[in-house]
């Protein structure tokens, strides 16, 4: 049993930069390497949850066990009768080798107003697993593209946090903001959390604006950008769809990738081994 899991989130105040592909797929490398791994989806659009399972098993699971809506309070929620649930029975076993998961649930759209006067509301989720996150050693949570209150508790339990950034939509200002955002936030949370590093994703065509942001962004933020780069490859939203990890897609590169990156991520978090 893990004593103290490293917990890592996943978060930008974009969308489509490739946090939930980042998140699913870093949690998949870990299982593979016999890490006992938990995917905590916070995310109210669901999409770490329907990489990982058909929403067939999504629905039937829901409405009997609950998801980290549950785990989070929400009372008007239209599955498992809105009942508080324990944390263990949300979870989902070996979606992928390895890996739990604990799924969301769409009703997160409107947590923050329903939780908008409850006390203590962003260390909820931290209540719920203390009991859990002894169980696994690495812990990955999928955040939404904002910082509200699922946000706020994903970094309420973290150790770590990881910033994908999608050329795309770089720029190093927005990111310098973020980071310094997220400090201060985890601070108020009373969790100083440590910044594992930005990872460059859904890198496309080379072109010289992209290759102008990408060396704009090593520069300011240096050794905190991992060296591996996500390329944009149709093998990623392919395995997405298909609910398997890049590595079972037969697209060597891209598996390779994210192979990489994961091994650059567990360094940054000082995972040894246990
Ligand atoms: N490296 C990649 N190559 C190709 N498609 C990707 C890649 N990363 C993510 N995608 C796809 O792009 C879309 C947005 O990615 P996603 O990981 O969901 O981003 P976010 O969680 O930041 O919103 C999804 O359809 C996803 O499958
Ligand atoms: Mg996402």
């Amino acid at each position: 049993m893990a004593k103290n899991p490293i917990i890592v989130s996943c978060v930008n105040l974009k969308g489509g930069v490739g946090k939930t592909a980042i998140a699913v797929n870093f949690a998949a490398y870990c299982g593979r390497q016999n890490i006992k791994t938990l995917l905590v989806d916070l995310d109210p659009q669901t999409n770490a949850t329907f990489s990982c399972i058909p929403i067939e098993r999504w629905e039937a699971h829901a409405v009997e066990h609950g998801t980290v809506a549950n785990l989070l309070g929400v009372r008007n929620h239209t599955s498992a009768e809105g009942k508080p649930k324990l944390a263990e029975e949300t979870i989902i076993g070996g979606v992928f080798q390895g890996v739990d998961l604990i799924p969301s649930h769409l009703d997160l759209f409107t947590v923050d107003l329903e939780l908008g006067s409850e006390v203590a509301r962003e260390t909820r989720l931290r209540r719920a697993l203390k009991d859990v996150v002894p169980n696994y050693e690495i812990v990955v949570c999928d955040c939404p593209p904002n910082l509200t209150i699922p946000t706020q508790n994903a970094l309420a339990l973290s150790t770590h946090y990881v910033v994908p950034v999608s050329p795309d939509f770089l720029s190093s200002l927005g990111i310098a903001l973020l980071l310094n955002r997220i400090q201060k936030l985890s601070e108020a949370l009373e969790n100083p959390i440590e910044n594992a590093g930005i990872v460059m994703s859904r890198v496309g065509r080379q072109s010289y604006f992209r290759t102008q942001t990408i060396g704009t962004l090593r520069q300011t933020f240096a050794d905190r950008v991992f060296d591996t780069e996500i390329k944009e490859r149709s093998a990623v939203s392919e395995s997405a769809a298909k609910n398997k990890p890049i590595y079972d897609m037969g697209d060597g590169l891209a598996a390779d990738e994210f192979s990489r990156f994961s091994k650059e991520l567990l360094n940054a978090i000082g995972y040894k081994k246990q």
